[in-house]
């Protein structure tokens, strides 16, 4: 697969479609070596384009070995159309007329994921963004949509499952042991929506009353082997339809709504419509099998894909700059799932702490981009951090502004007026505008503007006058094309902690918390009635994606850590204190000075462990401490090694000091109640689990805890997590290398399970790491042709194993050059994430930013790069 010269296309020169597609009929003969696609399309030139004599280009790509064309039945000739390596051009294209095109595509050697592909046993396709366009020539663009009936026919023994978008309308046998299901769905939809599945699946069948009385065929296909996988897929799926109904009034609107899992996908899940297709590990989970996370990440997931049936698929985007109008508000609309099937401060502080580690770094790298951005060469390199997840932040800084229930009456308004139209992120901020009366036009800056602002707050208390001044000043630092930015909206969500731990009246409704608004460069906020030396609790819940700086002291974040009426700035203090910590013995270790851990640290940490009156899941998120890769990301220049020793060193010194405390609690949380993924037993399991990582660094009872946990578990949250604080510790080097053994010996057959396996030993952070993934890349657990196999080894060791991967001998880079060069031609879209790790080169020390530089250009010059790995190399370079 060669790419032609890479373009850049910008956002700019959007142009409506010269034609649109009407209806779409295609027929899909999937044959042992090849498949026939024969494509019947309804064309007619759109009156809204300037350009009434276009000719017709059709979409395509060299995977499209062209058999024939017809426009009304006629045959052309080979002078009537050319043909190049990505397009189909129709010279003679009358105004409106019906055009059959007759492709063979070879889907058993597409190796990309994208298009139509096998997934073991299974043929199945993955067509957003631009996939559709190798399966038949089209118009593969978002703003076409078309009315879709589609025809598989296959073997009947090898494929007696076949789907498609929307309602079977027709089936029956063929001669030569081929049947065939003929599927309609009534709803226009663009190309990247459109889906098809054949093969032998098992199918979980269920229903779903709507808030109309309609009644909606549920099911759920996979391989027979894991139908007892299936529950909490159906069970979150069922709470999703009932949470849209009763939050934003959505109904679902087919009669029938299908999930099909498949083992080998580019990513999560894919919401086509009528017939979403997920990857086995965001569907599939019992407690055998599946940790706590997973059984959350699948209820997100299949909430997601769910709730992009409003958001994303009856009302679409324009082009794929506006990707975020989908995803992050449907992004958005998952979160608020989560936190309301689960706890909200649990799911808000994961979701910053996300944010903040991930897309903060993003935004300060060499990829930095806005929310919409203005120009890209390869679409699937846009389906980022900052799209997602920062899109999802800026749809809620509107709910903030806005209020809920405004809010509620502007995604009515939204959804009401653009159903079954392709729009832009401006049609859904003026819908918010139209149903507040609220001008958003500063606000849009959120949409248009990279990086991540900076919110300076100074305050000053005047004992006399009894008043608190907060001086606010906002900056955002030059990214990529973007060297001055205008000041932005800020919503602060803020409250004063008393000197007793009470909140403090702000003003004269009594209100303890308020929400001020910033939008200039420079503002002060005047509180009145101060009369105590009180502590600003600021940007509660994150209230706006920015980097706090107030200069606090130990004491302030201590009372804030302990008093906070807001859960989540509880957390966020304990995090601030660490940090700092971490940062200042992170110094202490580069210049080999002893590092000794502040008792007010300690202190605060055991008020946090003795106090039996909090929840124990925030108790387990403040024992986390910032994450090494955070503190890659706080760091002006990133010293991998001294990081590393600084985070363990307090680790080390917790777990010294408060070691019957950890005890205590672990036995307090080692309850085996019959397992339930819900807020309270998580929330407990991870608390205990915590407290034996601390406990494996003081001396062998956390060593026998975790074999006896180990051994014992009936939940693979603790297996797992018993296995990891094992292969972790430096001294329980035989019983690792036995649970090791033990566990794979149990869960061979279970490819997810395997997967964990591999994952665990990844990041294993102990010397040695790379030579352990080599050895592993050789297991027959593993191998390169499968997504999550590559996300849970490799992806893992660079991303999770930082201190291994930053080697500065240099051996981390050099190998991931050598995998993403391996997979360049195979699956450009997952070898160009993996690049990631090295973009931010700049922002380490010699010897180790040479040799990152260095790995990223010979990537850069390898002759024949997709374009998707192009594009990240060259843009960090
Ligand atoms: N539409 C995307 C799937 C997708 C992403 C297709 C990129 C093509 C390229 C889907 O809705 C999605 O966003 N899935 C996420 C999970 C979600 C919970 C954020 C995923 O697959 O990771
Ligand atoms: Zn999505």
């Amino acid at each position: 697969m060669r790419d032609p010269a890479p373009q850049t296309i910008y956002l700019n020169d959007y142009k409506v479609s010269p034609f649109l597609i009407n209806k779409t009929d295609l027929v899909f003969d999937l044959g042992e070596h090849s498949t026939r696609v024969t494509t019947t399309l309804t064309v007619e030139r759109n009156p809204q384009s300037t350009e009434q004599d276009a000719v017709l280009v059709l979409h395509g790509s060299a995977e499209l070995d062209l058999q024939s064309v017809q426009i009304n039945g006629q045959l052309l000739g080979e002078g009537d159309y050319v043909q190049d390596s990505d397009s189909l051009t129709l010279n003679n294209m009358p105004v409106s007329g019906v055009i059959t095109t007759e492709v063979l595509i070879k889907p058993q050697l597409n190796t990309t994921m994208m298009g139509l592909y096998r997934s073991r046993t299974l043929y199945c396709t993955q067509c957003e963004a631009e996939g559709f366009r190798d399966i038949t020539y089209y118009l593969d663009r978002p703003d076409v949509m078309s009315e879709f009936t589609t025809r598989v026919i296959a073997d009947k023994a090898t494929y007696p499952v076949l789907l498609s978008n929307g309602n079977p309308i027709d089936q029956g046998d063929l001669e030569g042991g081929k049947h065939f299901v003929t599927w309609h769905d009534p709803f226009k939809k663009p190309a990247y929506l459109f889906a098809l599945v054949a093969g032998t699946l098992a199918c979980v069948e269920d229903s779903f009353t709507t808030m109309s009385g309609r009644d909606i065929k549920l099911q759920i296909f996979v391989e027979e082997k894991d139908l007892d996988k299936c529950a909490h897929a159906m069970l979150s799926l069922k709470n999703s339809m009932a949470w849209d109904e009763e939050t934003y009034g959505r109904e679902y609107d087919l009669d029938i709504f299908m999930i099909v899992a498949v083992d080998d996908f580019n990513m999560g899940a894919m919401e086509n419509k009528g017939l979403n297709i997920f990857n086995t590990s965001a569907v599939l989970a019992n407690p055998r099998t599946t940790t706590d996370a997973s059984f959350q990440r699948v209820e997100a997931i299949v909430a997601h894909e769910y709730f992009h049936n409003w958001s994303g698929n009856r009302v679409t985007c324009r082009d794929w700059f506006q990707l975020s109008l989908k995803e992050g508000f449907t992004v958005y609309r998952d979160s608020q799932f989560s936190a309301d099937m689960n706890s909200p401060t649990v799911k808000r502080i994961e979701d910053a702490s996300y944010l903040r580690t991930h897309q903060f770094a993003e935004d300060g790298g060499p990829m930095s981009h806005p929310v919409q951005p203005d120009s890209y060469m390869e679409i699937n390199n846009f389906y980022t951090l900052t799209v997602y997840e920062k899109g999802s932040e800026v749809v809620g800084m509107i709910r903030t502004l806005l209020g809920p229930d405004t809010f509620r009456k502007g995604s009515d308004l939204y959804f009401d007026r653009h159903d079954g139209q392709a729009v832009t992120i401006e049609e859904f901020v003026r819908a918010m505008e139209d149903a507040s009366g609220r001008d958003l036009t500063q606000f849009r800056r959120w949409y248009k503007q990279s990086g991540t602002p900076v919110l300076k707050v100074r305050s000053q208390h005047d004992a006399e006058a009894q008043t608190l001044t907060l001086d606010f000043e906002q900056s955002c630092p030059a990214t990529p094309g973007q060297n001055e930015k205008l000041p932005f909206v800020i919503p602060v969500k803020l409250g004063l902690v008393g000197e007793k731990g009470n909140d403090l009246v702000l003003n004269a409704n009594g209100d303890t918390q308020i929400i001020y608004e910033l939008n200039e460069a420079k503002q002060t906020l005047l509180i009145e009635g101060v009369g105590e030396s009180a502590v600003p609790s600021l940007l509660r819940g994150l209230s706006a994606p920015v980097k706090l700086d107030y200069g606090y002291s130990t004491e302030q974040l201590a009372h804030l850590m302990a008093n906070d009426s807001d859960g989540f700035n509880r957390w966020d203090a304990s995090q601030t204190l660490c940090l700092g910590v971490l940062k200042q013995l992170t110094q202490d270790s580069l210049r080999d000075r002893p590092m000794a851990l502040n008792s007010q640290v300690i202190d605060a940490y055991r008020a946090l462990l003795t106090d039996e009156s909090l929840d124990p899941a925030m108790v387990a998120l403040m024992l986390q401490l910032p994450s090494e890769a955070l503190l890659h990301e706080e760091a002006e220049i990133i010293h991998a090694a001294a990081i590393h020793d600084a985070r363990s060193f307090v680790r080390t010194a917790l777990a010294g000091s408060l070691a019957d405390q950890f005890m205590a609690l672990y036995q307090r949380h080692n309850t085996q109640p019959t397992y339930a993924p819900d807020a309270q037993q998580i929330g407990s399991r991870s608390l205990k689990n915590a407290a034996l990582n601390y406990l494996m660094l003081v001396g062998d009872t956390g060593i026998k805890l975790a074999w006896q946990q180990f051994e014992s578990a009936d939940n693979m949250t603790d297996k797992a997590a018993a296995l990891s604080a094992l292969v972790n510790c430096p001294e329980a080097s035989k019983y690792a290398e036995q649970a090791l053994a033990e566990f794979e010996a149990e869960y061979r057959d279970e490819a997810l399970v395997m997967n964990l396996w591999l994952q665990i030993q990844a990041i294993n952070s102990q010397t040695g790491g790379l030579a352990r993934v080599r050895d592993l890349m050789n297991h027959s657990a593993f191998t390169m042709s499968n997504p999550n196999k590559l996300r849970s080894l490799i992806g893992a060791f660079c991303n999770a194993n930082l201190v291994n991967f930053h080697n500065p001998d240099g051996s981390g880079y050099a190998f991931l050059q050598e995998q993403v060069i391996a997979l360049n031609n195979k699956n450009p879209q997952v070898a160009a994430r993996l690049v990631t790790p090295l973009t931010r080169w700049k922002q380490f020390p010699e010897p180790n930013s040479g040799l990152m530089r260095k790995a990223l250009q010979a990537i850069a010059d390898e002759p024949g790069l997709v374009k998707d790995v192009l594009e990240i190399a060259t843009k960090s370079l």
